[in-house]
């Protein structure tokens, strides 16, 4: 996810918080046992929650032997999360009802099959795991067609498709999982295009690779989807803690961004949670953050898909929201579907050797989306006036075919907090 300042901030916060809680008032309890899912999947995948073998999953570094010290130092190095704390966490769990009260109260009759479409790439075996049980436990089957697990050529040491292979046929999952590995990197924007294209079902939710699916989490979702077949639906996205894999629920929120097309969240007032039925009513969001989303696949492909000119990581979510809104969508926040996303400590990937690739990216929607705008996002950006962009005629196509209103009419009907204030910014 983009905002990794505040993320990180409010990780910091969680951590803090559970050190200072709990402890005195309960009885401490044992650590758990330590099976690894790498070498003994089998035994991992019998594992029933700490709750049930009544014993702590969370890590205390001096209280560590040298080979759990070792595998949770691994797991910092590859993911920037405890992986030896993911793994003792086990292979599901439920993290119950996140959604406000009233959420319960709703009826959702939306019934699209849907696909779920995950890219991984030197992912943790524990997590996306958690993560699939997740999904399977708590999706109607009438509404999951498919979960497509698309490997985007991770380094050797963290090839998870054999195992994943193996996952599905112990689980007799061969059927509900479409297992495919890239040999060469895509790149996160390129994957999931090539895994959106495996997909079947009428709508495609795309998940980052270590989130945990809340009850109930996919029916407000597409509910929104149901009532007007141009929206891209959003959830709220919950904070798992990085240390601990504690579970807490975020704040709702919209997303944006500033003129460098830099992602932000966007609070809502006190005053508007104050209304009952906003609770639980879906909002418009002029923009998303991008790891988690769900629209009907058709809508996918009318919107050209992601720009499959970009680079490994960044700025695909700004120009997703900016097309539909654009041609004739919306993107709109589901408050009753809630997805816990691990907040990595920090981004492990490696991007493109010498090359800003966010930066690169957004020069490109911002020379196809931006029109007399463009002005701004470079006076945010001046770097980006020296980027050699590439092709955008592709782009430039969909927003031709599409008939797609300009930035001035963003600004105008979607984001007025966008506005320039040209006297107030210099
Ligand atoms: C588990 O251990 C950690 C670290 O000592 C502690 O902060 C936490 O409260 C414990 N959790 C439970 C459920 O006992
Ligand atoms: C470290 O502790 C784990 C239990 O969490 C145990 O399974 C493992 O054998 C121990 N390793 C060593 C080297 O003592």
């Amino acid at each position: 996810m983009r905002q990794l300042v505040v993320s990180s901030f409010l990780c910091v916060l969680l951590f803090s918080g559970s050190v200072f809680s709990s402890e005195t008032e309960k009885e401490k309890l044992p650590k758990c046992e330590h099976v690894d899912p790498y070498e003994n999947l089998e035994g991992w995948l019998a594992l029933k929650t700490p709750a049930e073998r009544k014993c702590n999953h969370t890590t205390v570094r001096d209280e560590l032997n040298e080979s759990e010290k070792t595998k949770s130092e691994w797991g910092i190095k590859s993911f920037a999360f405890d992986v030896l704390a993911s793994e003792k966490l086990g292979p599901l769990r439920n993290v119950g009802k996140q959604a406000h009260k009233l959420c319960e109260e709703e009826k959702y009759d939306a019934s699209f099959s849907t696909s779920i479409v995950v890219i991984h790439h030197n992912e943790a075996l524990s997590t996306i795991l958690r993560m699939i049980n997740g999904i399977i436990e708590f999706t109607p089957k009438s509404l999951l067609k498919e979960i497509v697990l698309y490997e985007d050529a991770s380094e050797d040491e963290h090839v998870l498709t054999k195992h994943l292979e193996k996952f599905a046929k112990l689980k007799g999952l061969e059927d509900k999982l479409i297992i495919k590995r890239s040999e060469y990197r895509q790149g996160l924007i390129r994957a999931k295009v090539h895994a959106s294209r495996l997909a079947t079902g009428e709508v495609i939710v795309f998940m980052d690779s270590h989130c945990e699916v809340a009850e109930r989490w996919l029916e407000p979702l597409l509910q929104p989807i149901k009532e007007d077949p141009k929206s891209i639906s959003l959830p709220v996205v919950d904070l798992i803690n990085p240390v601990s894999f504690d579970y807490s629920s975020s704040m709702v929120a919209k997303s944006g961004f500033d003129w460098g097309l830099t992602f932000k969240w966007i609070y809502l007032p006190w005053e508007y949670f104050e209304t009952p039925e906003n609770n639980v009513k879906p909002f418009n969001s002029p923009a998303m953050p991008g790891g988690l989303l769900a629209m009907r696949r058709e809508y996918f492909i009318e919107l050209g898909e992601y720009d499959m000119g970009m680079e490994i990581w960044g700025s695909e979510n700004i120009e997703l929201s900016l097309k539909a809104w654009l041609c004739g969508g919306r993107v709109v926040v589901a408050p009753c579907s809630r997805v816990g996303h691990v907040f990595r400590m920090r981004r492990p990937y490696t991007s493109k050797p010498g090359m800003d690739t966010a930066l690169y990216n957004a020069v490109r929607v911002a020379k196809t989306w931006l029109g007399e705008y463009e002005k701004k996002f470079f006076a945010a950006k001046p770097r980006g006036t020296k980027i050699v962009f590439g092709d955008i005629s592709e782009n430039i196509k969909v927003r031709d075919r599409l008939k797609c209103k300009d930035m001035k009419w963003f600004i105008e009907n979607v984001y007025p907090e966008l506005e320039p204030k040209v006297h107030d910014e210099l």
